[in-house]
């Protein structure tokens, strides 16, 4: 009997595409056993023998890695405050560096559809293909998005505004391997995604999965307790929230979800309903 040896960098391969690694982030590879370590108060004597802090040699650590999120929070807060147009803020947010994730994205993905239209999604961040290609809900889950809003007779194609749709994510950049984004981004993004909602102004807002409900409505309830009904979203970043505005908004689940668990698809079906009576 011949035992198949399996190839061992194929099999090294298969383990960081299944970590996660599945992007080449650079020409060539780097060898990080080899990067010298500095260490702070080597000459500093100690009691015990503390482990020596690294510090990272890396000119362009983002605020984000320094664990500064408040900061990045702060400074995402000001660009995005400052934005009076969708071209502005689509220039701050793809020159704004206090999120990591921006160093292993191949493309920043602003939005698709029409910025004029009644209806306006957001999803959770961009995956695979949205990254390849710069644009939100591109890929299968984004199929089934597209046949769900043609459900309700919306398209992100359609250029009058009572059928139209736009469309935009949480994160503007694809969190490594597909991972859930984490609070720390959720929240250094939020800033953005509330001035791109102000901008737009759409009379409804679908929030897609649990991700961009919660973000959104400041809420700790799980997407299954939150959809059904409509939520009063108002954007409570500083220089962003305006007296007044208030925009409902149907949480819904999100297509990923629904081709993983076809049997919710009914409650899709249910929350589009809804929205369809506020269009009529
Ligand atoms: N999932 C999302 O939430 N957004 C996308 O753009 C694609 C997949």
């Amino acid at each position: 009997m011949t035992l198949a040896l399996k190839n061992p960098y194929l099999a090294a391969l298969e383990w960081q595409i299944a970590q996660g690694a599945d992007e080449g982030i650079a020409d060539a590879p780097v060898d990080r056993t080899l990067t010298p370590v500095l260490t702070i108060a080597d000459d500093v004597p100690s009691m015990s023998s503390p482990k020596p802090r690294v510090v990272s040699k890396s000119a362009d650590v983002s605020i984000a890695d320094l664990g500064g999120t408040a900061q990045a929070v702060l400074e995402a807060t000001k660009l995005a405050a400052s934005c009076q147009t969708l071209e502005e803020l689509s220039a701050a947010i793809a020159a704004f560096d206090g999120l990591s994730i921006k160093k292993t994205a191949s493309n920043m993905v602003f939005s698709d559809g029409h910025p004029c239209a009644r209806v306006m999604v957001v999803g959770e961040a961009p995956g695979a293909d949205e990254d390849r290609m710069g644009k939100p809900f591109v890929g299968v889950s984004g199929q089934l998005l597209d046949k769900i809003l043609a459900s309700i007779d919306l398209s992100r194609t359609d250029d009058t505004p009572e059928k139209a749709v736009y469309i935009s994510n949480i994160l503007n950049w694809r969190p490594p391997g597909n991972r859930t984004p984490s609070p720390q981004e959720v929240e250094i993004s939020l800033p953005f995604i509330e001035r791109h909602i102000a901008l737009v102004k759409p009379q409804y807002l679908i929030l897609s999965g649990g991700v961009a409900a919660k973000a959104l409505l400041r809420s700790g309830e799980s997407i299954s307790k939150l959809r059904g009904r409509f939520h009063d979203f108002t954007p409570a970043t500083d220089g962003i929230a305006q007296a007044g505005f208030v925009i409902p908004s149907i949480p819904t689940y999100h297509p990923s979800y629904l081709l993983r668990t076809p049997s919710q698809k009914k409650a899709v079906w249910m929350d589009m309903l809804m929205l369809l009576e506020k269009l009529k």
